[in-house]
């Protein structure tokens, strides 16, 4: 490979760098052709929203079913590639009497790291004695926002200590409405920052907003009647068992982080794969919400499972969300837009109760199904037919060979291949 080839890469035309990748990697007339099909996200779009753009990536974009959620119905898209998750996320809302929800003000926080400070506790103390007036100046910073009923709401200055020594953390707290907030945050807190320096006479690090979104949180609970429990089983196990069952699954996860851990990426299945179809940003949601697991105490499951008073059984989850619909991907990405109108939201708190929900739905389907039946049932039907396409099935050839894995318990490409030999003589 010509290196030389990528520098001031980012200066070329998308076609220009297609042709010196199809070039350095000899790609062939299908991988250029892949290269080239232009989808749902316009090259044009791609190209201003990141660097060195040589094409897009899709992602299978699907519809979860049955969702009730504050006496409201919702059809909710999904952007991601494993089976089974848009399905076990509608089967769990169908077998739910409905979720209800509660959602925070969406106030986020913006971090100011202060060092070189001789009398840490005097600084705090001369901030603190200067909020009211910190906090007008940074109402003047963004009037749109403070227009839409958002803006600055507090201070709070804490004395941390890091390897290397004491400094100051400060937070500065934001009502950033309908935005995901990272700009409006990071503008605020670099704008604030000489007044900082100059109040503690100490020198601003860092002006960064916090994913740790402990504010903008929200939650949702949702009930499954015994008797919808059991029918989910065909009769097999009856409900209360179901209910058993699932409550001694997420009794792991609370014993043990090796459990949690994947508890709550089942939970995280569904709520990314939402975030991604309005074009949030999933590792802003992901990072907030393993952090959060584990805020001052042990990582922990995100949800909770306990039996109401008639042997039901109750979920819940509280979760933070940073979630915007005004800016970023969201506003410029076409399948974004197209997943609003599914979703038929105007607001990012709504569309955080949802994604809450979601992410509730998914957990209690894995449970339910880990706790009884397995994982592996619900997911062989796709599983199997990916491994038949893998094998060298053809359209007409998929669907029987994967119901013949499934039937014989083997899932496996030699299988796939055996079948294939077989059924064309
Ligand atoms: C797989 O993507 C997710 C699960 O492992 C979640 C869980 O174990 O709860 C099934």
């Amino acid at each position: 490979m010509d290196k030389e080839q990528f520098s001031g890469f980012y200066k070329k035309t998308i076609k220009e760098r297609q042709e010196i990748v199809a070039k350095e990697f000899s790609l062939n007339e299908d991988d250029k052709k892949l290269l080239e099909k232009e989808g749902s996200l316009p090259f044009e779009i791609a190209d201003r929203m990141i660097e060195n753009v040589i094409g897009t990536f899709p992602l299978p974009y699907g519809l979860a079913t049955n969702f009730v959620i504050d006496g409201k119905d919702y059809i909710i898209p999904f952007a991601i590639e494993e089976p089974s998750v848009v399905a076990a996320a509608s089967n769990a809302a169908k077998l739910s009497s409905g979720f209800t929800t509660s959602c925070d003000e969406p106030i986020m926080i913006g971090q100011i790291q202060v060092v070189g400070i001789e009398n840490l506790e005097e600084a705090k103390k001369a901030i603190e004695e200067k909020k009211k007036e910190l906090l007008d100046f940074v109402t003047t910073i963004d009037p749109v926002l403070v227009k839409f009923g958002g803006g600055p709401r507090d201070i709070t200055i804490e004395i941390v200590e890091g390897l290397n020594g004491k400094m100051l953390d400060i937070h500065l707290l934001v009502d950033v409405r309908d935005a995901m907030g990272a700009n409006a945050i990071n503008t605020m807190t670099e704008k604030l920052a000489p007044k900082i320096e100059e109040i503690t006479k100490g020198k601003v690090i860092l002006r960064i907003i916090s994913n740790l979104a402990i504010y903008r949180r929200a939650q949702a609970k949702a009930i499954w009647i015994k008797e919808s429990l059991e029918a989910s089983t065909k009769g097999q196990i009856n409900g209360e068992e179901v209910v058993e069952a699932i409550l001694n699954a997420y009794n792991f996860a609370t014993a043990t982080q090796f459990r949690a851990t994947t508890h709550n990426k089942g939970i995280m299945n569904g709520i990314d794969a939402v975030v991604i179809a309005t074009g949030n940003d999933f590792r802003a949601i992901e990072s907030g919400a393993h952090s959060f697991a584990c805020f001052e105490k042990k990582y922990s499951p995100l949800t909770k499972y306990y039996k109401d008073e008639n042997g039901n059984l109750v979920g819940e989850i509280d979760i933070p969300l940073a979630l915007g619909l005004v800016g970023g991907a969201t506003k410029v990405h076409p399948m974004a837009q197209l997943s609003l109108k599914i979703l038929g939201i105007k607001t990012a708190n709504e569309l955080a109760r949802i994604i809450a929900c979601v992410g509730l739905a998914q957990n209690m389907a894995a449970l339910r199904a880990l706790s009884t039946e397995g994982i592996q049932r619900g997911h062989m039907g796709l599983h199997a037919k990916n491994i038949a396409v893998q094998a060298g099935a053809t359209k007409e050839e998929i669907d029987i060979v994967a119901q013949k894995m499934i039937e014989t318990k083997e899932v496996s490409q030699a299988k796939a291949e055996e079948i294939l030999k077989e059924i064309r003589g």
